[in-house]
């Protein structure tokens, strides 16, 4: 434990909004260079702190059996940790022979620690050599939509992140916003009135639910 925090290391975090930093890195499918790789396609990019360790392997495992939904989604998955190509290997092939589960996306190969570093994955009061549990959203054009951290002791929530991903594609598609907790199927917000005129437009709309100007409600057929 590092005992003062002005003598750290200063990592940039970087924001939702942002251009997802570039990086050429050596993975489990080989090397990726970031801005060519997976193009009209979103990513989700996820770091853990360790291999051969256990909550990450439950949520590589998760990651792993759930891929199909991210495939629907036209998502790629993207993990890392700060091991060498080799540790991965080996954590791969044993999760395999072990449970069966087959981590069939690139996990990069993190030792110098460059990408933890331009993602502000590496928090050095929760480990110093360690990634924390990241997820960062990035959409087609690789600007950041969303950003999860986890400390180390506490597994990620894999419906969560389903959850958050097509949330972020509808809201893109249709145009709306999605209250607390929606899941598919559940009524989507229509953005509220930004002038009178508008206003006094939703006031006579029909086939919206209105509770009042700013706050109405509608299906949507996905
Ligand atoms: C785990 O995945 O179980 C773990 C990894 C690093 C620190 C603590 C827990």
């Amino acid at each position: 434990m590092m005992e003062n925090q002005e003598q750290q290391e200063f990592y940039p975090m970087p924001r939702i909004g942002d251009q997802a930093p570039d990086f050429t890195a050596m993975t489990t499918k080989g090397q990726i260079k970031f801005s060519d790789y997976a193009k009209d396609k979103w990513v989700v990019l996820f770091s853990h702190p360790a291999d051969f360790t256990p909550v990450c392997t439950t949520e590589m495992s998760g990651f792993a059996t759930r891929k199909k939904e991210f495939d629907e989604l036209n998502t790629e998955l993207v993990g890392l940790s700060i091991d060498s190509i080799h540790a991965h290997l080996g954590w791969v092939s044993n999760v395999k022979e072990k449970t069966g589960v087959y981590f069939d996306f690139p996990i990069i190969a993190d030792l110098d620690m460059s990408v933890s570093k331009k993602y502000g994955m590496l928090q050095p009061n929760e480990a110093e050599t360690a990634a924390v549990r990241a997820v960062f959203f990035i959409d087609p054009s690789k600007k950041i939509r969303l950003i999860m951290y986890y400390p180390l002791n506490v597994g990620r929530n894999m419906d969560e992140i389903l959850r958050a991903l097509k949330a972020l594609q509808v809201s893109d598609s249709h145009k709306v916003a999605l209250p607390l907790d929606w899941t598919p199927g559940q009524q989507v917000i229509v953005p509220p009135p930004k002038t009178l005129e508008e206003m006094e437009a939703r006031n006579k709309e029909t086939g919206i639910d209105r509770i009042d100007f700013y706050l109405s409600k509608k299906d949507l057929k996905l």
